[in-house]
């Protein structure tokens, strides 16, 4: 036989849940934005959670309210449970509970929505939230049969206390997240790429919402989806490929904010020596216009550490930006940032601004003295692990004071690598069950893709790892520059662009 205080149980189980739950959303919402449980990593499924709370809150409240008409002694129409006041039982408390269920409808809704609705306007309707647990606060404190009891007492003081410190937690270092973030980008080379997901290789059309010059020749660029959809994670140091209409192929690092699902931020440099890629962006591209891209792809992600020493030079800036924007407030880390002059240096006022005491600034035409990096990577942070993108000759210079082991370096261009004279290689697809025989004088992607094997290439440089490919059997010849040697052999990769085989026969995953 059924219990019949079943629904009167519902219904206070529902609301206590509601109400914990309304909380843990807004604490998570808050630690999220003030990066307080902010990892080195995208904190995007922190983001889920944070969502997935307030979703489960929202059903909790769903089940309350049924639950308020179902039950035989509180005996609640539809109507008093929808319509401020129409009760007679506590109105201002009841009503008081129902403007915070209309409220958390609305900041719901406004997050499956957050793509379609101004930034602006969904910021104030999310800070909603606040309000929505203050409410939610009154209406518990004053309504319900558990009122008085030592439990619900301390449930209640528990509830109000933790909101109340990660608001004022989130006053108090608010103003840094609540910053503007401009867009910003890359090209280049480290770590983890096998098994990249699908996605990796897809191409998706996605709008140009914005673009701005955020130093002399380079660009700012945000890119948006056509419909409502949320972009595949990401985590710093990863790039994009750009899919040109003039049928150029171009990377540029991600330079935004991992944690933000609804858009993708580069920043595009005016190269003098362009080929066409960094020119037709600099001359064609509008808001509005569509774009193919393919990614992210990360060979230049951030590993666990204690203390960084990043170095940029130039339009390298924008792979180190992604990965300053997502350490946390506590992380030891300082910045070189080299460039031919201030104007040129995109974001290099906003990072001393917002990092002061960690960012130093090396502007040709403000110092005469050259940069003095032995001085600054022997006695800045000895232990520190070293990430480095920008030109050649910064990359070689830093690479010759840092020992490898705490090394990660992102280049634009192309190692000179001394090759031995190139052999014939008979390359095995294994799950295309073909044979290659691939001759000296051809690349090893060119000759899969001319017997129209499922292969990718970028920039045939071996800088890009659009290439990338497993190696199943045989030895490869690494002639690229995308990562260390000993990394790509314990991952067992091969961009087969430039890198070829030093045995005779090569089993590819293909
Ligand atoms: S590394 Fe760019 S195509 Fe091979």
């Amino acid at each position: 036989m059924i219990d019949p205080h079943l629904w009167w149980y519902v219904t206070r189980a529902s609301a206590i849940i509601a109400w914990a739950l309304m909380t843990a959303s807004v604490l998570w919402g808050i630690l999220l934005s003030t990066r307080v449980l902010r990892r080195i990593d995208s904190p995007a499924w922190l983001q889920d959670l944070h969502r997935y709370l307030g979703g489960a809150a929202l059903v909790m409240v769903g089940l309350h309210m049924v639950s308020l008409m179902l039950d035989q002694w509180l005996k609640f129409s539809a109507v008093e449970v929808l319509v401020p006041f129409a009760t007679d039982f506590k109105p201002l408390p009841v009503a008081l509970g129902i403007l915070a269920f209309y409220l958390l409808v609305a900041v719901q809704g406004s997050s499956l929505l957050m793509q379609r609705l101004p930034r602006r306007f969904w910021k104030i309707l999310h800070y909603a939230s606040y309000l929505t647990v203050l409410l939610v606060s009154f209406h518990a404190g004053f309504t319900g049969t558990d009122v008085g009891t030592w439990w619900y007492r301390a449930v209640a003081i528990t509830l109000i206390g933790l909101t109340t410190v990660a608001v004022i937690v989130r006053m108090v270092t608010g103003t840094r997240s609540g910053r503007s973030r401009t867009p910003v980008v890359r090209s280049g080379a480290t770590d983890v790429s096998v098994g990249e997901p699908a996605h990796v290789q897809e191409k998706r059309s996605m709008v140009v919402a914005s673009v701005t010059t955020v130093a002399d020749g380079v660009l700012g660029i945000r890119l948006e989806m056509h419909e409502w959809e949320r972009l595949p994670l990401w985590q710093p140091g990863a790039h994009l490929t750009l899919h040109l209409p003039n049928g150029l192929q171009r990377q540029y690092s991600l330079c935004g904010d991992p944690a933000e699902r609804n858009h993708y931020d580069i920043a595009v440099l005016h190269t003098r020596e362009s080929a066409g890629g960094s020119a037709w962006i600099h001359k064609n591209l509008l808001p509005g216009m569509t774009v193919e891209v393919s990614g992210p792809q990360n060979h230049f992600a951030l590993e666990p550490a204690s203390e960084y020493l990043f170095v940029a030079g130039g339009i390298g800036i924008t792979p180190i930006k992604a990965m300053i924007e997502s350490l946390p407030a506590h992380r030891v880390w300082r910045l070189v940032y080299a460039g031919r002059s201030r104007s040129t240096m995109a974001f290099a006022d906003e990072l001393v601004a917002r990092y002061p005491g960690r960012v130093r600034i090396h502007a040709g035409d403000e110092s005469d003295a050259a940069l003095n990096l032995a001085a600054i990577v022997t006695h800045g942070l000895p232990e520190a692990e070293v990430y480095a993108c920008g030109p050649e000759s910064l990359m070689t210079a830093v690479a010759a004071l840092v020992p490898a082991r705490h090394l990660h370096l992102e280049r634009f261009v192309a190692l000179l690598r001394v090759a031995p004279a190139a052999q014939p290689v008979l390359v095995t697809c294994r799950k295309s069950r073909q044979d290659v025989l691939v001759p000296a004088g051809q690349s090893i992607l060119t000759a899969l893709e001319e017997r129209g094997l499922p292969v990718l290439g970028s920039c045939r440089t071996g800088v890009c790892g659009t290439c990338e490919l497993r190696v199943l059997a045989g030895t490869p010849q690494h002639l690229d520059s995308v990562m260390d040697d000993a990394e790509k052999d314990r991952l067992r990769i091969i961009y087969p662009c430039v890198s070829r085989a030093s045995t005779s026969t090569l089993v590819l995953d293909v």
